[in-house]
């Protein structure tokens, strides 16, 4: 049997990783600015990540969601104090596209109602319903056209008021910073007024912080910088620093019924475990200060490269928007400066999403070759 072909791939196999370094099989090393695509948050191969996995692996990986599970229900508790929504529920599952897939089916049962309204140039995940409303006809199949879904250009805070006062919304689902569509960011007043319209019109708003989420914006969740709360979070990526796991972050006026949802595998021991020692290290490391402070000021140093058209981000989470296609620059990083870099659906945009314990030496490192294969 061969490999289903619908990745293209870079031309390294990779055989080690430590903190922000990964080495390939002829003994490579390469500064990791893509993190696995936003997902090594805390670093590779990270001492205190391995043992609490080894350890939860000499005691019980798995068991299903039938029994008592205190890991989960501390990993809930550390997840709300961190995050500041510590009266909201969590519903814990494997990847981003199951998070927002359940988010979207929660707000459903909650207001009863099924119209959704999502944005231009979002990316929500690959499930049939999270497909329809992703930004991207290319993903679709026939089968994953649904026609109560409605794209809105970001900012756009007449559009959201003139659907939203139609009475039938749903929801809203909307990334705390748009990754695959480019690193766009909404406005705090956009986002401000999206919150009192979903209020105004019993819409549930969802954010999708899967990517924006974990501090590696620089605060907890993206669109905290709004100073606004959802009514749903969804979060994954950074959650397990490449252990599969992901979860809904659920209001306390949504009510829960045995059966209204369901996984196999979701918040079992082992993937708890592995939530617990991320939350753990990004605590004890302070690491959500530390990506606010490196990548900001490295956007700064990035505008002021000539051929950069434009630098947008918050935190760790960076877009450099160029005069040409990305391409062959990111090519150049890759071979001559062994640097991985990460794309977006715009191909003059080159995405940095590196685990969020870069130090700043690594940063002007980058600068340097950045400079040298523009
Ligand atoms: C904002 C956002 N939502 C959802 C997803 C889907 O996550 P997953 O690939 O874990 O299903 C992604 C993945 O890139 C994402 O960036």
């Amino acid at each position: 049997m061969k490999l289903f072909d619908v990745y293209p791939l870079q031309p390294i196999e990779l055989s080690y990783g430590k903190g922000t370094h990964v080495f390939d099989t002829n003994g490579n090393e390469y500064l990791d600015l893509y993190g696995g695509h936003a997902v090594i948050s805390i670093g590779h191969n990270h001492p205190h990540f391995n043992d609490r996995i080894s350890d939860q692996l000499q005691k019980i990986p798995y068991y299903s969601n039938s029994v008592i599970n205190k890991i989960q229900v501390e990993l809930a508790r550390e997840l709300g104090e961190q995050s500041g929504y510590t009266n909201h529920n969590l519903f814990l599952c494997n990847s981003g596209a199951e998070a927002n897939d359940n988010a979207l089916k929660i707000a459903s049962f909650h207001n009863k109602k099924s119209r959704l309204l999502a944005f231009r140039n979002s990316f929500h995940g690959r499930t049939s319903r999270t497909l329809s409303v992703t930004d991207n006809p290319k993903y679709r199949s026939p089968m994953d056209e649904y026609s109560n879904v409605t794209f809105l250009d970001l900012n756009d805070t007449r559009a959201v008021k003139e659907e939203l006062s139609k009475g039938d919304v749903c929801a809203v689902i909307i990334e705390g910073i748009q990754g695959v569509g480019g690193i766009n960011i909404p406005e705090n007043s956009f986002l401000k007024s999206l919150r009192q319209l979903c209020t105004d019109y019993d819409t549930v708003l969802i954010l999708d912080e899967i990517q924006s989420g974990y501090g590696r914006t620089g605060k907890f969740f993206a669109h905290q910088y709004a100073g606004i709360e959802a009514d749903i979070v969804t979060v994954a990526k950074g959650m397990g620093n490449g252990f599969p796991i992901a979860g809904v972050l659920i209001s306390p006026k949504v009510e829960a019924f045995y059966g209204m949802l369901g996984t196999t595998f979701g918040g079992n021991h082992l993937a708890s475990a592995a939530g617990l020692a991320v939350l753990e290290v990004l605590k004890e490391e302070e690491l959500i200060p530390h990506a606010a402070r490196v990548g900001n000021a490295w956007m700064d140093d990035l505008l002021s490269l000539s051929g950069v058209r434009a630098v947008r981000g918050k935190g760790l989470m960076i877009g450099i928007e160029l005069y040409e296609p990305i391409k062959e620059i990111r090519k150049k990083l890759l071979e001559k400066h062994k640097i991985l870099t990460g794309v977006a659906t715009n191909p003059y945009i080159l995405r940095l999403l590196p685990p969020l314990s870069l130090q700043e030496s690594e940063a002007e490192r980058f600068i340097s070759c950045f400079e040298d294969v523009l």
